[in-house]
């Protein structure tokens, strides 16, 4: 049977394609009934190996260990039957067991057989997306959406959901006004898929458009009750915009409100929620009790390293605690974890730049701040295999900077100097830049002249912040 984009499925009835199809669909528009409906698609049409392989993919985007091997124990179930799957689905399975079995870059390459043979296949473009996304790759983002690009048309159903994951892959390859309007475009069509929406707040974030960015949400925040839990990722996008106007009452307010309340057992939910307090603190904002949770989570979590990303936003949080001990313990799982990386033959650089990053704060945190200075200043051009998004990993770039600034004001200064970290323009990261500029003695001409540029840099922040902000209030 066919479904509704050419492609043949391994199905015995229009019933099991359209039950089928209604999980995909739930699926790529991040409804939170995605889970249930492949679930039951799954056990009412159990010949349906493409409803399995869905369900598979769903299990190890929780990006835990513990899902791993019941999922590769599904792939090789399939694998094992390989005359009831079709040529696409075989390799559909074999990308599964890939990724089961921690190799997401093995099943990249599956699946990017699968769309050179099928560039209709939107699963597997969504699947290789994700992954690519965490594996830090946003050349390979772009070129994988770029070269189904040229098979799709408004008459394909799904076009909009690639123009959203192109839409993505632009912003994270620098192209940030093609993205905000393919991104916008993309929302026109189904305003459902929020990586859409995701994708047209990257590009207004990347581009300083604070107003824009705060526009962009206020109609929106409240209407995904029926959404899963990446909703509280655009959460986390609508604080960054009052957060880079410096105005930390309201990033408060709004964490409160909307991230503090999300389960504490999503890695993105943990992300998002460290991420924020994090630049709180590098903005010198008192956070109070709320990195507690995350520090637990963080505990539970030792051993069971899956997403760089995720590991290192739990050592911030241990760093943050005082949990020294704890954190030395994560850090040696962390290593572990990456020799196991190597031993099985798997993609470990971008891993192996998370363990170097991690070492670093440890170090700092155990006041070795020399050593982690060296470390981390070898590191600082080196983040993007870290995975997650430009937006993402300049929190990086920042603990870089002020790690830096606060054992070697002249290597901080040089860095600065570079326009390092100060992009995308948030007020805390100018703040930190003055505070250095304005600690060098002697100071030269030039010197001045940067530390009176940056304070107008800062004066315009400062206005929107008391005009702009207390009009929403009003
Ligand atoms: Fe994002």
């Amino acid at each position: 049977m066919q479904d509704s984009r050419g492609l043949t499925l391994t199905a015995e009835s229009s019933d099991a394609v359209g039950a089928y199809e209604g999980a995909i669909s739930s699926f790529l528009n991040y409804d939170s009934v995605a889970g249930s409906l492949v679930k039951s698609t799954v056990a009412d049409y159990p010949e349906l190996a493409m409803a399995t392989i869905l369900r598979g993919y769903m299990t190890l985007m929780i990006e835990s260990s513990a899902v791993q091997g019941k999922v590769q124990q599904i792939a090789e179930h399939l694998l094992a039957n390989p005359d009831r799957l079709n040529k696409r689905e075989q390799n559909h399975a074999k990308a599964l067991q890939q990724w089961a079995m921690g190799n997401p870059a093995g099943a990249a390459l599956v699946w990017d057989q699968v769309l050179a043979a099928t560039p209709h296949d939107l699963l597997a473009l969504k699947m290789h997306h994700y992954t690519t996304f965490w594996r830090g790759r946003p050349a390979a983002l772009r070129s994988t959406v770029e070269s189904v690009l040229p098979f799709w048309d408004e008459t394909t159903p799904g076009y909009d959901h690639v123009l959203g994951m192109h839409a993505f892959a632009l912003n994270e390859t620098g192209r940030y006004e093609e993205a905000e309007s393919i991104g916008r475009a993309a929302v026109e069509q189904n305003p459902e898929d929020l990586w859409s929406v995701h994708s047209v707040a990257h590009a207004l974030e990347m581009r300083g458009d604070i107003t824009g960015g705060v526009d962009w949400f206020r109609e929106r925040l409240d209407t995904w009750g029926s959404k899963n839990p990446f909703r509280g990722h655009l959460w986390w996008h609508a604080i960054l915009f009052p957060y880079a106007a410096g105005n930390y009452e309201e990033v408060l307010r709004l964490y409160d409100t909307g991230l503090a309340p999300l389960s504490t057992d999503f890695f993105l939910d943990i992300q998002n929620r460290a991420s924020i307090l994090a630049r709180l603190e590098l903005a010198n904002i008192e956070v109070g009790d709320r990195w507690d949770e995350l520090a637990e989570f963080a505990i539970g979590r030792t051993g069971d390293h899956v997403l760089a990303f995720t590991d290192l936003h739990c050592c911030l949080a241990l760093a943050s605690t005082g949990h020294s001990q704890e954190l030395a313990r994560f850090v040696d799982s962390m290593t572990a974890h990456r020799a196991s990386l190597q031993t099985n033959g798997y993609d470990a650089a971008g891993y192996e730049v998370a363990v170097t990053l991690a070492r670093g704060i440890e170090l700092w945190v155990s006041g070795d701040g020399a050593t982690a200075v060296d470390q981390l200043w070898a590191l600082r051009d080196e983040l993007l295999p870290i995975g997650g998004s430009h937006a993402q990993q300049s929190l990086f770039g920042q603990l870089i900077t002020r790690i830096i600034s606060e054992f070697d004001g002249q290597r901080a200064a040089s860095l600065l100097a570079s326009g390092y970290s100060a992009f995308p323009s948030h007020a805390a990261t100018i703040d930190s830049f003055l505070a250095v500029l304005e600690s060098i003695e002697p100071m030269n001409r030039t010197q001045r002249a940067l530390i009176e540029s940056t304070k107008s840099s800062r004066e315009i922040l400062n206005q929107l912040e008391t005009t702009y902000f207390s009009a929403q209030i009003e």
